[in-house]
C-alpha cells in the first residue's frame, strides 16, 4: 500500500532550512548507540538487571548529566534526570519511557521515549529556558517481564504499587529479582524508597512508537493515545507422566505436550471469537526436553488483552474452564498461577489536549487511538494524570529486529514532545496551593 509521509515542520525556535532536522539525526544515533548495550552479540536483548542493562544505566547517567540534569538511580535501578524549573523545588512534569527490551528486541520501543525526553532537556538547556514545572527524564528499569515475571515493577515502585512479593520472582535460571538487584548494584531492600509522592509530580507523558499500524495508515506521524487495554498474564503448568517414546502405546499415555498443544488452540479460539480481545502464548517449557521421552510437564505462559474488562475477565474465566476441561479428559494435571492482571486505562483528558496541541504546533494532524500495547503511563496514571504520544513506526511492526522509524519522524518525535512539555507547563497547576492541595490528597 503506497503511503503519504507526514510533513516535516520548521522548528519553533530554529529558522532557516537547517533547522529543519534539528533532533533527528542525532537522536537516531543516540538510539543505535544504546542499541549496543545487549546480553548478546548480533542481536538486541537487554533484560532488567543484565550487565547490558547496568551499562546502559550508566550511558543514560551520562546523557543525562550532559543535558543539564542532576541524576539520581532509584534502589530498583530507574533513572531520573532533573532540570529545576524558574524556582527549584517545584513539581515536575516527568518524561520517559523504559531502558529494558524484550528478547531480540527492535531499537526503539522504550528507548525512543527516553532518548527523545534527554533531547528535549538538553534543547531547553541549551537555550536556557526554564518552565515554571521542573522537568524529570524518567528511564524505568524492568517494563517488559522478558526477564523476570513481574512487568512494569519499576514504575509500579514509582507509585508505590510494586508488591514484595515480586522481588523474589525468578528468572529462568533461578535468580530472584532480590538476587541480581543486589549483584547489580541496586537494593531490594530499600525499593519502598522508589515511591513519589503525587505532589512531586504534575503530569506524566511518554513518547513511544506506536507498535501498530494504524498512524501510517493514515499518513499521519504522531497521535495521542486515549487508552491503554487492560491485561492478564498467567503461567500454566500442565503435568502429565514421563516415559519411555518407543514402549508406551499411544493409548496409555499421559502427554504433557500433547494436552498443552490443545490447550494452546483452546486459547486461540477464546480469543478470536471476541472482538478486540487477543491472546498470546509466548513461552512453552517441555520437560524433560528429551527426544526419546513422552513430556512428562509443560509450563507455558498466556498474555491475554482487551479494552474492555469485562469481557476480558470473562473470556480469561472461559479459558481456565476449557484448560481444566482438556486435562480432565486427558489425565493430566493443570496449574493456573494468574500472577498479574492490568485494568484497562483511560488517559488523562487535559493531557490527551496538551499532546494535541503539541502535534498540531508540529504542523501535523493528530490522531486520537487507544493503546493495544501495555505501557508505563499506565501505571503513572495511578500517581498523577498521564498521557501518551504516538509515532509511527514502519508496518506497525514491535517486538522484532525490523522495528523501524524515520529520521524525519524522530525529529518530529523530539519537537512534538517538547511542545507538549511547554502545552502542560502552561495547562498544570503548579502553584503552592496546588501542592497544598496535592499534600491533603
Ligand atoms: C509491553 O511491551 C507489553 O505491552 O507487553
Ligand atoms: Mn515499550
Ligand atoms: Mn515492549
Amino acid at each position: 500500500m503506497k503511503r503519504k509521509q507526514g510533513t516535516v515542520p520548521q522548528s519553533r525556535r530554529g529558522s532557516g532550512k537547517g533547522a529543519a532536522l534539528m533532533f533527528g539525526p542525532a537522536l537516531m544515533a543516540r538510539l543505535d548507540a544504546l542499541a549496543r548495550f545487549t546480553e548478546v552479540p548480533g542481536e538486541l536483548t537487554r533484560r532488567y538487571l543484565s550487565p547490558a542493562h547496568v551499562d546502559a544505566v550508566r550511558q543514560v547517567e551520562a546523557w543525562m548529566a550532559q543535558a543539564g540534569m542532576s541524576v539520581r538511580t532509584d534502589p530498583l535501578l530507574s533513572v531520573y534526570g532533573r532540570y529545576e524549573g524558574r524556582r527549584p523545588g517545584r513539581p515536575a512534569i516527568m518524561i520517559g519511557s523504559h531502558l529494558d527490551t524484550v528478547v531480540d528486541a527492535g531499537k526503539y520501543d522504550g528507548a525512543l521515549g527516553v532518548l527523545a525526553a534527554i533531547a528535549v532537556v538538553a534543547e531547553l538547556d541549551r537555550t536556557g529556558e526554564r518552565l515554571d514545572h521542573a522537568v524529570e527524564v524518567a528511564a524505568f528499569g524492568e517494563e517488559e517481564g522478558s526477564r523476570f515475571p513481574t512487568n512494569i515493577l519499576t514504575s509500579s515502585a514509582l507509585v508505590g504499587a510494586a508488591r514484595p512479593r515480586l522481588l523474589e520472582a525468578k528468572d529462568a535460571a533461578g535468580v530472584s529479582v532480590r538476587e541480581a538487584l543486589a549483584a547489580a548494584g541496586g537494593d531490594a531492600g530499600a525499593f519502598r524508597d522508589c515511591a513519589r509522592k503525587k505532589r512531586e509530580i504534575a503530569a506524566y507523558l511518554e513518547l513511544h512508537i506506536e507498535q501498530g499500524p494504524a498512524l501510517e495508515d493514515k499518513g499521519l506521524a504522531l497521535g495521542a493515545v486515549t487508552a491503554i487495554n487492560g491485561s492478564v498474564r498467567s503461567i500454566v503448568t500442565v503435568s502429565g507422566f514421563a516415559g519411555h517414546a518407543g514402549t508406551v502405546p499411544m493409548g496409555s499415555r499421559r502427554d504433557g505436550l500433547a494436552a498443552a498443544s490443545e490447550m494452546v488452540l483452546a486459547i486461540e479460539r477464546v480469543a478470536t471469537a471476541e472482538r478486540d480481545l487477543v491472546a498470546t502464548v509466548g513461552r512453552l517449557k517441555v520437560l524433560p526436553g528429551a527426544q526419546n521421552v513422552i513430556p512428562g510437564r509443560v509450563e507455558f505462559t498466556i498474555d491475554m488483552r482487551s479494552p474492555s474488562d469485562a469481557v476480558r475477565r470473562r473470556a480469561h474465566a472461559e479459558l481456565i474452564a476449557a484448560l481444566r476441561q482438556i486435562a480432565e479428559r486427558r489425565g493430566v494435571g493443570v496449574g493456573i498461577d494468574t500472577f498479574q492482571e492490568n485494568p484497562a486505562t483511560a488517559l488523562d483528558a487535559g493531557v490527551i489536549d496538551a499532546v494535541c496541541e503539541a502535534i498540531a504546533a508540529c504542523g501535523q494532524k493528530p490522531l486520537r487511538l487507544p493503546s493495544g500495547a501495555g505501557h508505563d503511563a499506565g501505571v503513572m496514571a495511578k500517581l498523577c494524570p498521564s498521557g501518551m504520544l504516538f509515532l509511527r513506526c514502519k508496518d506497525g511492526i514491535s517486538h522484532n529486529p525490523a522495528e523501524a522509524i524515520t529520521v524525519a519522524d524522530a525529529d518530529l518525535g523530539v519537537r512534538a514532545l517538547l511542545e507538549a512539555v511547554r502545552a502542560l507547563d502552561r495547562a498544570a497547576p503548579s502553584s503552592r496551593r496546588r501542592s497544598r492541595e496535592r499534600e491533603r490528597e
